[in-house]
């Protein structure tokens, strides 16, 4: 029996989670069978010279974790679409659900909810056109993408559409809006005087998320929005389009959906879960739905809509792509087919429809109440080659492995949760439906989330987005694994992660984001304040300039674009094995929680200088208002302050204290929480972290001290400046006073 391995004796004050030296007594049994696993692990690059029976599981966790599996169970996933909302991804559940339970986990359940989803109409199918001055459809968008080789014949293969768009047939003049930012719609109304009202705009993907440009469209008062790829955004240059090369074919476009939820979860349930004696809202009414048309469509068919355009020319070089066209930003079309219009056809419809989450565990050995959870989705567009099944492929080479250590004995010490998710490409409807039923618990037991969609994006380094709490555990797991990059034979993956991408703020470390969203950990983070984390392999964001990566949401995400271009030997999809099944190890199995409060101290106080600094452009009206940064100041240095004694008094910690160990772990997995405003930020209730946020014009970011920026944010322009810059110092005082009641929880309990 693993447990019955000897003792450990830990000395006191080495941090848990990135110990080096384990003082040890191995048990001559455990030590041969030990033996196996660890000769991978070991051959490579470590100081460790003696080992304690956790380090050891944790050795043979991460040797039993193969390359080839992964490639074999992506294999699995994606040779059959898995839209949600059909019953494909029902078959892939319970598949899921059998291999979880076969794997030995505890127990493994499918967790369903009725939802709000989108799905274009079968027999009218959605399309864009131009039409002369009778009314003639004298040019049509393609209906559908042109198979990838050897997948011809698979049915179900839903065309591109953008999910939970009205529905319409909206003719106009057309207006390039560049990437349909909040500072290209200020270009045109502002500068260029252009009034999109009534007009339709065709807008590029890339820069920002698309439910962002749809919101921006509607509000300048477009009826409809095109959105299109354009080579310069969805081309790496001199690479082939897929089958030859991994780029986007001109007639592959971007399937995804365009809701502005700010993290309600199901439109029709916001706040609870949609099961089925929920209350919901009438399907008109439902959370962030747009009220105009939109639809996606690829570079081929855009160039022959924007072909023509005339009016204004583009304001400024940076809105040019890579087309052969003028990217004159109209309105409308030059003056020789200046009757010429456009007109979308639009018939996809909302439609309740079950999902299903498939949830396993298995239950902690010491402190079975306290949970680290693991969580991607499952649902995909097509075939979803690297979104989200790169990722899926990972969680279920990690459950096998956890499963594979329980099955000889072991345990972990905290429980452990796996989830698969679904409908996560329709706004993240089965992870937040399920923290919404579950809110309360995990409130209370959740120490961490995990997150884990698409294990590559790219092929040139490690890529993580995190809370504070976790940068430290991220540095010291990243030691231990190796490089899987040519170049870095025999050193650690910190090494080349920290050479090819350094932090810009933080001397002499790798570079680690802010969590924004537009994936699965935001309930968990940004609505329940549990601390969150997520990783994956990446392209080069310094000279890569193309957005996401080039077949994102197209049917050309298959297996085979990543077998043959991606990550042909699958090493650095283990690469990212390790450093999330590494992570919930760690954060399962240290005595000490792996957090460190003195680095979310020092990332405050950054913020808090960051906002200060943005101010300074408003000399006058500070001074005018009597707006002063003071308060939040004096609560950052009070945290760093209470942060660095609560540090000082984990170094001193009786490791054999339990009452002392779970007190102190209370604090640290709090510590989130307590960054979490009841009232959620203005107008946004279910985005409750007063440090962190999605962005208000960019969901995938994050953005810091949120409150306060959003009062800021062209606040110029504002009509009532008293008004606006009261706002401001609301949004000051909240951030001050939160920081201060997070400072409260870590002071020694009197
Ligand atoms: C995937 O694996 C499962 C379990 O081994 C098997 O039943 C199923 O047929 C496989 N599917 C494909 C498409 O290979
Ligand atoms: C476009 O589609 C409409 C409806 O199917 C059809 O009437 C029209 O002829 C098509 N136009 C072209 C150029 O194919
Ligand atoms: C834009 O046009 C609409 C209707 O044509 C009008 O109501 C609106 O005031 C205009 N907006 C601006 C800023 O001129
Ligand atoms: C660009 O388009 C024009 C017509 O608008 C055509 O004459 C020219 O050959 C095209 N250039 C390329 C490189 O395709
Ligand atoms: C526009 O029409 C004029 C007159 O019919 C013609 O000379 C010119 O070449 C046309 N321009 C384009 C871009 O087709
Ligand atoms: C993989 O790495 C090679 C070498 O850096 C690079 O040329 C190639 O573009 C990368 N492939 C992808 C899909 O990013
Ligand atoms: C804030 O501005 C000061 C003065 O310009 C500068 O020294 C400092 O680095 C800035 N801090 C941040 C976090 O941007
Ligand atoms: C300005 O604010 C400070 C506190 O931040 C307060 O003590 C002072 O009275 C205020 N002055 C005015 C003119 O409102
Ligand atoms: C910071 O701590 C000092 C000393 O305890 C206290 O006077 C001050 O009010 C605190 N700051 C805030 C914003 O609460
Ligand atoms: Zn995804």
């Amino acid at each position: 029996m693993w447990t019955s391995l000897g003792t450990v004796t830990e000395s006191a004050g080495r941090r848990a989670g990135s110990c080096r030296f384990w003082a040890v007594v191995l048990g001559a049994a455990a030590g041969v069978f030990l033996l196996g696993f660890l000769i991978g692990w070991f051959a490579k690059p470590t100081e460790k010279t003696s080992v304690s029976p956790r380090e050891d599981m944790k050795a043979a966790f991460m040797a039993e974790m193969k390359a080839e599996n992964i490639k074999q169970f992506l294999y699995n996933f994606t040779q059959l679409p898995h839209l949600a909302g059909t019953k494909e991804n029902l078959n892939l559940a319970q598949q899921v659900q059998a291999e979880w339970k076969e794997f030995g986990l505890d127990s493994v359940q499918l967790v369903h909810y009725d939802v709000l989803l989108s799905y274009p109409d079968d027999t009218k199918p959605n399309y864009i056109s131009i039409i002369d001055e009778h009314g003639n459809e004298i040019f049509n968008t393609s209906l559908s993408e042109p198979p990838p080789p050897g997948y011809e014949a698979v049915r179900d293969v839903v065309p591109p559409y953008s999910a939970f768009s009205a529905q319409g047939i909206p003719e106009g003049e057309l207006v390039y809006v560049n990437y349909g930012r909040i500072e290209d719609f200020f270009k045109l109304e502002r500068e260029m005087k252009i009034n999109c009202t009534g007009k339709i705009v065709i807008a590029r993907y890339g820069k920002i998320f698309r439910g962002n440009k749809v919101k921006n469209a509607e509000q300048a008062g477009a009826k409809g929005v095109i959105l299109y790829s354009d080579p310069a955004d969805y081309c790496a240059p001199g690479v082939d389009p897929y089958p030859n090369g991994w780029n986007l074919p001109g007639g592959g476009a971007q399937r995804g959906n365009v809701l502005n939820l700010n993290g309600a979860g199901d439109p029709l349930t916001p706040g609870y879960p949609a099961k089925e004696y929920t209350y919901r809202l009438d399907k008109a009414s439902g959370v962030g739905l747009p009220k105009i048309p939109v639809h996606p469509i690829g570079y081929h068919d855009a160039e022959s809509l924007l072909r023509n355009m005339g009016g204004y020319g583009p304001p400024h070089s940076s809105w040019k792509g890579n087309l052969n066209v003028s990217y004159n930003v109209g309105p409308g079309f030059t003056a020789n087919y200046s009757t010429r219009k456009v007109k979308m056809h639009i018939h996809s419809h909302n439609e309740v429809r079950r999902i299903y989450n498939v949830i396993g565990t298995i239950r902690g050995e010491v402190e079975p109440d306290r949970y680290v959870i693991l969580g991607g989705h499952r649902d995909s567009w097509v075939f979803g080659g690297i979104d989200p099944q790169s990722g899926a492929a990972v969680v279920h080479e990690i459950v096998r492995s956890f499963g594979k250590l329980k099955k000889k004995g072991w345990r972990p010490r905290r429980t452990v949760i796996f989830a698969s998710w679904d409908a996560e490409e329709f706004g993240l409807l089965g992870s937040t439906e399920w923290a919404e039923e579950n809110a309360k618990v995990l409130q209370a037991r959740a120490v961490a989330y995990i997150n884990a969609d698409s294990s590559i994006e790219g092929n040139y380094t490690l890529r993580v987005d995190c809370t504070p709490l976790m940068y430290r555990l991220v540095y010291s797991l990243t030691k231990e694994i190796p490089s899987p990059d040519e170049g870095f034979e025999g050193k650690s993956l910190y090494e080349s992660w920290y050479k090819k991408n350094p932090s810009r703020e933080y001397k002499e470390v790798p570079r680690i984001n802010k969590l924004g969203s537009g994936n699965d950990f935001e309930v968990f983070f940004q609505r329940l304040g549990i601390a969150s984390g997520r990783a994956r392999y990446s392209k080069n964001s310094n000279v890569e300039k193309y957005s996401s990566y080039p077949v994102y949401h197209s049917v050309y995400e298959t297996y085979e674009i990543v077998e043959k271009f991606y990550d042909p030997t699958f090493k650095n999809h283990l690469t990212v094995a390790q450093v999330r099944g590494g992570l919930v190890f760690e954060l399962a199995n240290s005595i000490v929680l792996p957090f460190d409060c003195r680095d979310y101290a020092s990332a405050v106080s950054n913020y808090a200088h960051i906002i200060y600094n943005l101010s300074r452009n408003h000399e006058e009206e500070l001074a005018t208002y009597n707006v002063s940064f003071d308060a939040l100041f004096s609560a950052v240095k009070n945290f760093s302050e209470v942060a660095a004694s609560f540090h000082e008094r984990l170094q001193q910690i009786d490791i054999n204290n339990q009452l002392a160990v779970r007190s102190l772990n209370d604090q640290l997995m709090f510590l989130e929480r307590a960054f979490i405003d009841p009232l959620g930020l203005p107008g946004r209730p279910f985005y409750r972290h007063v440090v962190f946020a999605p962005s208000s014009h960019n969901k995938y970011a994050g953005e810091s001290f949120p409150g306060i920026y959003d009062a800021m944010f062209d606040i110029k322009n504002k009509a009532d400046q008293h008004e606006a810059w009261d706002e401001v110092r609301r949004q000051i005082s909240i951030a001050a006073f939160t920081v201060q009641a997070a400072a409260e929880t870590l002071k020694e309990v009197a």
